[in-house]
């Protein structure tokens, strides 16, 4: 009997667990009714009795070690599992970073940006006005005379009840409010957005955006603005691009003249893009009309000017070939990923 317990006793001295589930079975192998310490207390029975003080007593401190030994296991286990679940709520800085999706800049912005850019490095400083204007700032500063026809060029969005005041038709009511508060010399280029009362197709739209520009110094010829647009034209649409410049007429230049670009996409033989012709139109330009200055009060006599005007949903169009403007403005989630720029 001594020797059993003797060899229990080492068992249990020898265990250890590195489960909860191994230490109850270690449990239930001892101390369960048909465990190993069960069946030596059956055993005992039959102890003589001379000998069965120490035997009892033996088996009782037999008992009560492996109670005791299984239960420290146990609340060594069961605080070693509460702590893994502890460390599982802290964040594992090894882990690869997950990034949220941070949208992208809108193809007009990026076109907007990159014209301001290209103007910027020649000294050109951007200037902003109202959407909403009078007449004068519009129309009537920029030498278009009332009842004139050259108003109907441009279907225009009146505030009801105010023929006075309108959405502004075009950016080139900044040049007005520039010249009106500021002296030469006068570089400065406008971008923003402009009402016209369209039809909506993939041509036109009722809102849309510009980027004026205004040039105003002593001894401004025509050659300095040809010079100018060369450079715009070849940092927007690549170094081997030329430009043409064809008659026009606006209001508020004499001479007019419209400007063409080397196709870009072609580069000259002719395709859908330039219908062709190896050119497309981009901008409006010309030397500012005198009365023009004089409407602002710059003394026409002294100095002179080009300005020029550009559709920045042209632009775009030309340098992402959308063939549909509309796009722009639905904000489909499919169209807008596609655009990455650092500007
Ligand atoms: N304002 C003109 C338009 O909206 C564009 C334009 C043409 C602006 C010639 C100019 C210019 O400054 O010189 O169609």
């Amino acid at each position: 009997m001594l020797e059993k317990i003797k060899a229990v006793l080492e068992e249990i001295e020898a265990f250890d667990a590195k489960t909860l589930e191994e230490a109850e079975a270690f449990r239930v192998r001892m101390l369960a009714k048909k465990g190993l310490i069960s069946a030596l207390f059956n055993d005992f029975k039959t102890v003589d009795p001379a000998h069965r003080k120490a035997i009892g007593q033996q088996l009782n401190e037999l008992k009560q070690t492996a109670t005791e030994k299984i239960r420290t296991i146990k609340s060594r286990l069961e605080a070693e599992a509460g702590q893994g679940a502890e460390d599982k709520k802290q964040p594992d800085m090894s882990m690869p970073a997950v990034f949220d999706p941070v949208g992208s800049r809108h193809p007009l912005s990026i076109i907007r940006n990159k014209i301001n850019t290209i103007f910027e490095k020649i000294g050109f400083v951007v200037s902003e006005g109202p959407e909403i204007e009078d007449d004068w700032h519009n129309f009537s500063a920029l030498n278009f005379p009332e009842d004139h026809p050259a108003r109907d060029m441009q279907d225009t969005f009146f505030v009801e009840k105010n023929p006075d005041i309108a959405l502004r038709t075009h950016t080139s009511s900044v040049q007005v409010r520039v010249m009106e508060t500021q002296k030469p010399p006068i570089r400065t280029i406008s971008p923003g957005r402009v009402f016209r009362n369209e039809a909506i197709s993939a041509r036109a739209h009722c809102i849309f955006h510009q980027v004026e520009g205004l040039y105003i110094d002593e001894g401004v010829s025509f050659a300095d603005m040809k010079q100018c647009l060369l450079y715009f034209a070849r940092e927007m649409f690549g170094a081997g691009t030329e430009i043409r410049l064809r008659p026009s007429f606006f209001p508020f230049t004499e001479p007019s003249a419209e400007m063409d670009v080397s196709c870009s996409i072609c580069g000259g033989p002719g395709c859908t893009v330039c219908k062709y012709s190896g050119w497309i139109e981009v901008l409006g330009c010309g030397m500012v009309d005198p009365n023009v200055l004089d409407n602002c009060h710059i003394d026409s006599r002294k100095y002179t000017g080009f300005a020029f005007g550009m559709g920045i949903e042209r632009i775009a169009m030309i340098i992402y070939q959308i063939k549909d403007l509309r796009m722009f403005f639905e904000n489909d989630l499919r169209f807008l990923r596609q655009f990455t720029s650092a500007m």
